[in-house]
């Protein structure tokens, strides 16, 4: 395991490999055999969930609510009234960000101590098999060490308008998710800190790859936070997620929001809601945009089973973290697939 104040190597940005026009990947981007790309075709898609059937049919939008956070930790969310143009806006504008010349996205590179700034390699373990993909990623609430940059000029308003509409989504959220565990409406919001959630985001840019078979965009993994908000590209999917060990293809919803259950909530929930793993593949002719949202507890918020979901026949599986302690604890590794939180399981 290398340091976690510097990259084992230097790092290489993606979209510049891309451009190279080589034929073939380097090897640090080929994947063993088993972890590539393979599909099952399917015509199943993950649950969509009409946000506005939370007035005009509650009770069946609940139990869809319910089924899509047990069943699925996935789910797409569509008339969620984030307006169309802000959420193109909102990935266009990062889109943007990664097309500018490497001499301004090195300002912004990033170490492994934080992981903000611009960024195109997750852990510090040396010769690592690698992701094909470049990301911004940013601390943004609480704000003080947000590391914005500076153009897109209009970039921090579009997420200032953005983030507001994800908490005012959150909010509604987080107490379906209460009341469908038996729980008074806000206590998974106060579980989380309260008015105070922290909040994180990841811009990812998938460039065009020669040898989409050979590597993925972002190796399978389980998101550590609380609950994940995802604007996928228009134009292309690449998302999978993995359902009873088969790859299944997230099927995109025209102006839908991509919601999943990360870590945190699985934590919270005693595993009656599940962080599901998901990866992503690459193209040979289309690149990718996509912006994750992450809205977390606050870092000092201790993490642990709620009360009354823990009973004799169903004990506490985990032990109590804060949020920044599990952090670090993932931190200098890459994406693990669920290892990270199945560690965690108290011993019995
Ligand atoms: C992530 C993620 C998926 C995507 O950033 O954690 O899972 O479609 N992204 O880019
Ligand atoms: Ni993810």
């Amino acid at each position: 395991m290398g340091s976690i104040e510097d990259w084992p190597e230097p790092v290489v940005c993606v979209k510049s490999l891309s451009e190279s026009a080589n034929l073939l990947i380097p090897d640090q981007y080929i994947k063993p055999p088993q972890e590539r790309p393979s599909l099952c075709p399917t015509d199943t898609n993950i649950p969509v969930i009409d946000l506005a059937g939370l007035i005009s049919s509650r009770e069946e939008t609940m139990t869809q609510m319910l089924e899509a956070c047990r069943e699925w930790g996935f789910l797409q969310l569509v008339n969620h009234g984030v307006k169309t143009e802000l959420v193109d806006q909102a990935r266009e504008i990062w889109r943007e960000f990664f097309h500018q010349p490497m001499e301004v996205k090195k300002k912004y590179a990033n170490s492994p101590k934080t992981y903000e700034g611009f960024g195109s390699r997750l852990g510090v373990e040396k010769g690592a098999i690698l992701d094909w993909n470049d990301y911004y990623y940013l601390n943004y609430r609480p704000f003080f060490q947000t590391k914005w940059p500076d153009h897109p000029p209009s970039l921090r308003d579009v997420m200032e308008e953005y983030s507001k509409e994800i908490l005012r989504l959150g909010k509604i959220l987080l107490k379906v998710l209460s009341i469908n565990l038996g729980l008074k409406e806000d206590c998974l919001q106060n579980a989380f800190g309260g008015e105070d959630v922290g909040t994180c985001l990841r811009a990812n840019f998938y460039p065009k790859c020669p040898q989409p078979e050979l590597t993925l965009g972002l190796s399978s993994h389980s998101d550590p936070g609380g609950m994940a908000f995802l604007i996928p590209d228009k134009q292309v999917s690449g998302l999978q997620i993995l359902k009873d060990d088969r790859w299944i293809v997230v099927k995109l919803e025209p102006n839908a929001i991509i919601v999943n259950i990360g870590d945190q909530l699985q934590v919270l929930s005693n595993a009656i809601y599940k962080s599901v793993e998901h990866r992503v593949v690459v193209n040979p002719e289309i690149e990718r945009a996509s912006l994750a949202y992450f809205y977390n507890p606050r870092n000092d918020m201790i993490i642990q089973p709620i009360l009354k979901l823990v009973t004799s026949k169903r004990p506490a599986l985990y032990p109590p973290m804060t949020f920044e302690e599990y952090r670090r604890f993932i931190r200098t590794r890459g994406p693990q697939g669920k290892l990270q939180v199945n560690s965690l399981k108290s011993p019995r």
